[in-house]
């Protein structure tokens, strides 16, 4: 028995399934290092690989993807757009190079990155591409200000998802209650707070880890799973691969739930200001 033989899915708001769980590969360098990763992670039986144009390492994720015994229709792929290729007509043509880049088919789920620049006319777009079948679900990352109500209640499609930092330092219940008329879910980055020694070294999740056998990041992970958050933890280490998905034989009672949730202080892990985020937009070569 393969230990994500039990792993869970979460039916989006358009009716496709995302496994709940799966990998990231944000600064993992392209190449075979990506590739590795991927691979590793295929074989141990994840399905659901989260990348993104500005991660630079699309090609050798699809590669990856090409290259393993796992079906194309068990896989879910998830990539993204930058602010610089948002616009009616331009979105459209970035689609078709970022399903040139993956050489997967299609995409099973797209994002607006970054909530700057013309994200509605990037939407229309998408929605077209999910009528022409190169795409299967849409959403939006980083959406936390107004921007997220302008673009959900000017859409056709609502968005299936919000990947948004979010850990139990910062669990975003308020942006859930907020995405809750439209049926967005929370996809959570950082989901281990991008490593953080604090978080992982938390006595709480130490005692947790110490109950059910298990070390504090699969405790974390965990409380994510019975959250509803769908998570992508990013590792290179075979060992962390394996340690992150074997967290489907376990459950944490609402008790230890609910004293996971004192933990949730508002601190986050990123903190650059929006003005310096738009200000860096521009900050690494996009490609063809
Ligand atoms: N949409 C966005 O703007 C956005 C922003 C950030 C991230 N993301 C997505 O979210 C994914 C996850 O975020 P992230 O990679 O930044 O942070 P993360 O998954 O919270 O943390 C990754 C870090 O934790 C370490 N780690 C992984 N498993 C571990 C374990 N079992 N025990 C101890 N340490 C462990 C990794 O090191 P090793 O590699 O050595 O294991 C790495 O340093 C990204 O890869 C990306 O797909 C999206």
């Amino acid at each position: 028995m393969g230990i994500l033989d039990n792993q869970t899915f979460v039916t989006l708001n358009d009716g496709n399934k995302i496994p709940q769980f799966g990998m990231g590969v944000y600064m993992v360098a392209p190449g075979v290092v990506t590739e590795q990763a991927v691979s590793e992670a295929l074989n141990l039986g994840y399905c659901h690989i989260d990348t993104a144009h500005a991660y630079q390492n699309e090609r050798s994720v699809g590669k990856a993807i090409r290259e393993s015994d796992v079906p194309r229709e068990n896989i879910w792929v998830t990539s993204k757009l930058w602010p610089s290729e948002y616009g009616h007509g331009a979105t459209a043509q970035a689609i078709d190079k970022m399903l040139k880049r993956l050489g997967t088919g299609y995409i099973d789920l797209l994002l607006l990155h970054q909530q700057f620049g013309d994200y509605n006319g990037a939407w229309g777009d998408m929605e077209d591409a999910v009528a022409a079948g190169k795409v299967r679900s849409i959403g939006i990352s980083n959406f936390e200000s107004s921007h997220l109500e302008d673009l959900c209640n000017n859409a056709r499609i609502k968005p299936a998802v919000n990947q948004v930092e979010c850990h139990p330092y910062y669990s975003q219940d308020d942006l859930l209650a907020r995405m809750k008329p439209y049926g967005t879910i929370i996809e959570s980055w950082y989901p281990l707070g991008h490593g953080d020694a604090g978080l992982l070294d938390e006595p709480l999740f130490a005692q947790l880890g110490k109950e059910y056998g298990k070390t504090s990041a699969q405790i974390i992970l965990r409380w994510h799973i019975q959250k509803g958050n769908v998570i992508f933890p990013k590792s290179t280490n075979p060992k962390h691969i394996a340690e992150n998905a074997d967290i489907f034989d376990f459950a944490l009672t609402d008790k230890e739930m609910a004293q996971i949730k004192t933990l949730d202080s508002g601190k986050r892990f990123f903190n650059m200001s929006l003005e310096d985020q738009e200000h860096n937009l521009g900050n690494w070569a996009p490609e063809d």
